[in-house]
């Protein structure tokens, strides 16, 4: 079952390319499971906070920043939530990730910056919670182009957005145990089906896990 009476709530991430329909399948999944029990929805960047403010703007190119500063920003959005974010999983709370450290991670090193490798990349977010289990929805980048509303924002384009896959696959590498990959082409109702699948395991699985695990 999806309860999470009696035990910590599970960190579940959603990541994937741009308009790989993350959104939509955090959103049904939250819709599906606040029937059962304590669940959030939670995206980053976090665009209400102080340093969510500023990357809001960046992204909206209205503002160009240094590619490291920026990187730090996206870091320092996530660590500004991480105090909230381990006390609701510890008083039984599910948090659902629409994007999370990876997609730290993940663009930043897309951007071939010297110095600036996929370690260094991690660095800023290690420590922070490890995900209990992440679902990336893959999407080619021509698939991607082609869904609406593409092209707006900073990064929306079919070459940058093929680095960030490259990016990606390492990471899913480097922990394949959490790692899911689900076809974003697939029909939206079995994908949430799948989705939901997934998650009830991992639900079962974290009900009497401590809250111990870090990124690395
Ligand atoms: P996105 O999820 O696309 O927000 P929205 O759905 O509101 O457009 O995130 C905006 C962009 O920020 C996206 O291109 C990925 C990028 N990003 C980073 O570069 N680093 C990060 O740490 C995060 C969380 C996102
Ligand atoms: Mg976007």
């Amino acid at each position: 079952g999806a309860s999470t009476a009696g035990g910590r709530g599970a960190l579940i991430c959603f990541e994937g390319l741009d308009r790989s329909g993350k959104s939509t399948q955090a959103k049904r999944l939250f819709e599906s499971l606040k029937k059962q029990g304590k669940v959030e929805l939670w995206r980053f960047p976090d665009r209400q906070t102080p340093t969510g403010t500023l990357i809001k703007q960046y992204l909206e190119n209205a503002e160009n920043l240094d590619d490291r500063a920026v990187h730090l920003l996206y870091s320092a959005n996530r660590w500004e939530k991480m105090q909230d974010m381990v006390k609701k999983m510890e008083a039984g709370t599910t948090i659902l990730m629409d994007r999370y450290a990876y997609s730290g991670a993940a663009y930043t090193a897309a951007k071939n910056i010297p110095g600036a490798s996929l370690a260094w990349c991690q660095a800023s977010d290690a420590g922070l919670p490890a995900p209990d289990l992440t679902i990336f929805l893959k999407l080619s980048a021509t698939a991607a182009a082609s869904r609406k509303g593409y092209g707006e924002e900073r990064y929306e384009n079919t070459k940058f957005q093929e680095q960030v896959y490259q990016q990606y696959a390492t990471l899913a590498q480097q922990d394949p145990s959490c790692w899911t990959t689900l076809p974003a082409e697939e029909d939206m109702t079995l994908l949430s089906d799948k989705i939901r699948e997934l998650v009830d395991t991992t639900l079962d699985d974290v009900r009497q896990a401590a809250l111990s695990a870090r990124l690395p």
